[in-house]
């Protein structure tokens, strides 16, 4: 068995043990106080009428009426529905011969639960979320209850939506390489278990990058800065890095051009001129190479930035002509660092710099001197004019 537990392929393989109460048994299951009896689709179904041996012939109704499924009445009075279906359901009532009601049911009609379909998601490593279908269609209203454990560790309750059929269990033991969830269905009609085994390490999957945006970088036309957040449900902390997968393309275009990035925001340099783009983020756990890639962040679009033909000062391209085909299909990784490519402005920006400093130092020393000058002579005056101040009586 452990070596069946631990082989990758057997990570679906459930198994069951079936809880059905003894067949005879099953095929009834009379709920005194609601009125309600359960039958198995399919199956044969004996109603009493009442518990009273009855001596007498009785009639049977469904509904009120006299029209009824398959059947027959056995001698002490007692109804059998053969190979019933869904419209054998419905309100049984038995008569003596002279019209008196001696007893009323209800019948509803399934099936006993069958394997539950499990699957497990887990978005960081403080949480798993477990969600089951059933296999079968039971028809019936069923109660869940559901245990996790690692090996060689204690069943611990997986805390359960009867609702949305989920349970979630905080803080698993993340170290231990398997763990099985043990699901426990009940209807009126039987019981089963359907085991299912865990591996946190392959399931771990944060959600994706939240607070994604795309920008265009001003005076650059072939550039867009993408910046993101951390999903909300992975902790900010350094202890849990993430590394992201960015990917871009002109809308149109079928090749996407894509790089990683470990931090937020990154410069893409070789976007196509003029040419709106898809932008998407996907993000992983960084230490961990088993575990999955989140779903893509939804799709952004963006054009980088443009010169418009309104500007009167004439704007250069830094990087000469545009290629007639996408960077991105050759381009699939780089660095994200912004390159010089704005020397000449820089070394224009620094003259006209220089030339300010020499006009207005000189000038500024002089307005200084002469302030200084003139606010020695004040401040004398004001010493004085303060003494007086203080001396004077209150
Ligand atoms: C139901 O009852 C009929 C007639 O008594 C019998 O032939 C049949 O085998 C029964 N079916 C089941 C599933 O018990
Ligand atoms: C009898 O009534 C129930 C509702 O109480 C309904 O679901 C069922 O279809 C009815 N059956 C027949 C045969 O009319
Ligand atoms: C669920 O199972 C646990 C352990 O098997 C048991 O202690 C608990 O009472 C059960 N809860 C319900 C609601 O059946
Ligand atoms: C882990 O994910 C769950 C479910 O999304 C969330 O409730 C919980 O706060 C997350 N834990 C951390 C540490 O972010």
């Amino acid at each position: 068995m452990p070596g069946l537990l631990s082989s990758p392929v057997c990570l679906t393989v459930i198994w069951f043990l079936s809880l059905s109460l003894h067949p005879s048994c099953a095929q009834i299951w009379t709920d005194e106080v609601s009125g309600v009896q359960y039958g198995h689709l399919e199956s044969n179904v004996t109603l009493a009428c009442g518990k009273s041996q009855i001596r007498t012939p009785v009639v049977w109704h469904l509904n009120h009426s006299s029209a009824l499924p398959w059947h027959k009445v056995t001698s002490n009075g007692t109804l059998v529905l053969l190979q019933v279906d869904h419209s054998a359901q419905g309100i049984y009532s038995c008569y003596d011969a002279r019209g008196l009601l001696l007893h009323s049911v209800k019948l509803r009609l399934g099936h006993s639960p069958g394997l539950l379909s499990v699957s497990c998601q887990v978005p960081n490593h403080t949480h798993v979320r477990c969600s089951w279908v059933d296999s079968v269609r039971t028809f019936l209203p069923a109660q869940y209850n559901a245990s996790f454990k690692g090996n060689s560790l204690e069943w611990r309750p997986c805390v359960v939506d009867v609702a949305r059929k989920h349970c979630d269990v905080d803080h698993p033991a993340f170290w231990q390489t398997s763990h099985t969830l043990r699901v426990t269905e009940t209807n009126a009609l039987g019981s089963l278990i359907t085991f299912h085994i865990v591996k946190l390490h392959k399931l771990l999957k944060p959600d994706p990058p939240e607070s994604v945006s795309v920008k265009e970088l001003e005076g650059y036309p072939k550039r867009l800065v993408v910046s993101w957040k951390f999903p909300s449900s992975w902790p900010q902390d350094d202890a849990f890095p993430l590394v992201f997968h960015i990917r871009y393309r002109p809308q149109g275009s079928m090749h996407w051009a894509e790089f990683y990035s470990e931090e937020s925001p990154v410069v893409v340099l070789d976007a196509l001129a003029g040419h709106l783009h898809q932008v998407q983020i996907q993000a992983r756990d960084e230490v961990d190479a088993e575990s999955q890639w989140s779903e893509w962040s939804p799709l952004l679009l963006m054009r980088p930035w443009e010169a418009y033909t309104t500007t009167t000062e004439p704007t250069e391209e830094p990087e000469g002509t545009f290629p007639e085909k996408p960077e991105t299909s050759t381009a699939k990784t780089h660095n994200p660092v912004i390159e010089g490519e704005g020397n000449l402005g820089l070394v224009i920006l620094l003259v006209l710099f220089s030339v300010v400093l020499l006009i207005t130092v000189p000038s500024l020393i002089y307005v200084v001197w002469v302030r200084q000058r003139r606010s020695d002579h004040v401040t004398k005056q004001e010493l004085t004019s303060m003494v007086k101040m203080k001396s004077m009586p209150i």
